[in-house]
C-alpha cells in the first residue's frame, strides 16, 4: 500500500457555488493542482470568467449552469459531466445562503430556501454523485458546513439549522460510502470574507456581521480550498471525516 500524495491529475471534479466565495476559491486550487474542475451555479457569467482565469494559468476547466433547488438542472448538470468526462472523481458542495436574521424578524421564506439550497439542494447533488461514484467504485463528496453547525448562536437559527443537519447527513453518507470506496468530508470554516453577509435581511444584522469580520483576520476562500485539497489528496485508506478551521482571533 502506498502512502504517497496522490495527485490529482485526471481527477474529475464538480464545485458548486463556484461563482463566488468558497465554492470558487475551491474551484482555483483544485485548478491549481491538475484536476479538471467542473464550476457551477446559477451565474453563468462568473462561471465563464473563472473558466477562463483557471485555464489562463494552465488548468482545466469547464462551467455547467446549475440551480441546485432545481431537481432538472441536477439531472441535466450530472448528464453534462457524464457525456463529457464519463466519471465524476469528487462533489464539492459549496452552493449554500445565509439569509440570517433574528427568529421574530425572520421571513418564512427565506428559512425555506435556505433548506432549500443549503441541505435539500446539497443532499439532491450528493445523491446525484453518490450514483456515479457507486458505479465506478470510487469518489469522494466534500460538504462545506460552517462552526455555526455546533454554535447555534442568536441570529442564524436557521441557518445554523442547515449545517447541524449538513454534518448529520454526512456522517451517515460516510457510513455507508465505506462499502463502495467512497470517502466522505465535512469542511467547517469560520468567518470566510466571501458575499454570503451581504445576503443578510436587515442593516442591524448586517452591521453584527460586519463586527465579527472587522474583529479577526478572516479566513480566505484560498484557505478553504487548500483544506479541499488536502482532503481529496489522501491515500486511498486515509478518510479525512471532518475539518475545522478558523480564523486565529476567532472566538465563536
Ligand atoms: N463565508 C463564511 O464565513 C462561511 C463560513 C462557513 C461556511 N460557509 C458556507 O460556505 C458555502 C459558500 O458560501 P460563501 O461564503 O462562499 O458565499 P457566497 O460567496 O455568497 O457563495 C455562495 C455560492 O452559492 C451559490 N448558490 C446559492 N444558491 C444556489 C442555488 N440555488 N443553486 C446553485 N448555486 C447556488 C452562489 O451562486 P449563484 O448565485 O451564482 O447560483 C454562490 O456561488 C455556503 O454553504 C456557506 O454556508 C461560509
Amino acid at each position: 500500500m502506498s502512502s504517497s500524495r496522490p495527485s490529482l491529475a485526471h481527477h474529475v471534479s464538480l464545485v458548486t457555488g463556484a461563482s463566488s466565495g468558497i465554492g470558487e476559491g475551491v474551484a482555483r486550487a483544485l485548478g491549481a493542482e491538475g484536476a479538471t474542475v467542473v464550476v457551477a451555479a446559477r451565474r453563468r457569467d462568473r462561471l465563464a470568467k473563472l473558466v477562463d482565469e483557471i485555464t489562463a494559468t494552465g488548468g482545466t476547466a469547464d462551467a455547467v449552469e446549475l440551480d441546485v433547488a432545481d431537481a432538472a438542472s441536477i439531472v441535466k448538470c450530472m448528464q453534462t459531466i457524464a457525456e463529457r468526462y464519463g466519471r465524476l472523481d469528487s462533489v464539492v458542495n459549496s452552493a449554500g445562503v445565509m439569509l440570517s436574521a433574528r427568529t421574530a424578524e425572520a421571513k418564512l421564506a427565506d428559512w425555506r430556501q435556505m433548506f432549500e439550497t443549503n441541505i435539500i439542494g446539497l443532499m439532491s447533488v450528493t445523491h446525484a454523485a453518490f450514483a456515479v461514484m457507486v458505479e465506478q467504485g470510487s469518489g469522494h463528496v466534500v460538504n462545506i458546513s460552517s462552526v455555526s453547525a455546533r454554535l447555534a448562536n442568536p441570529g442564524s437559527p436557521a441557518y445554523a439549522a442547515t449545517k447541524a443537519a449538513v454534518n448529520t447527513f454526512s456522517e451517515s453518507l460516510r457510513k455507508e460510502g465505506t462499502g463502495y470506496n467512497i470517502r466522505v468530508t465535512v469542511v467547517s470554516p469560520g468567518i470566510v470574507e466571501t458575499e454570503l453577509f451581504e445576503h443578510a435581511a436587515d442593516a442591524a444584522t448586517r452591521a453584527r456581521f460586519q463586527k465579527m469580520l472587522d474583529a479577526v483576520t478572516p479566513l480566505t476562500p484560498a484557505d478553504v480550498g487548500a483544506s479541499v485539497v488536502f482532503a481529496l489528496s489522501q491515500p486511498a485508506h486515509v478518510s479525512i471525516n471532518e475539518i475545522v478551521l478558523r480564523p486565529t482571533k476567532e472566538i465563536e
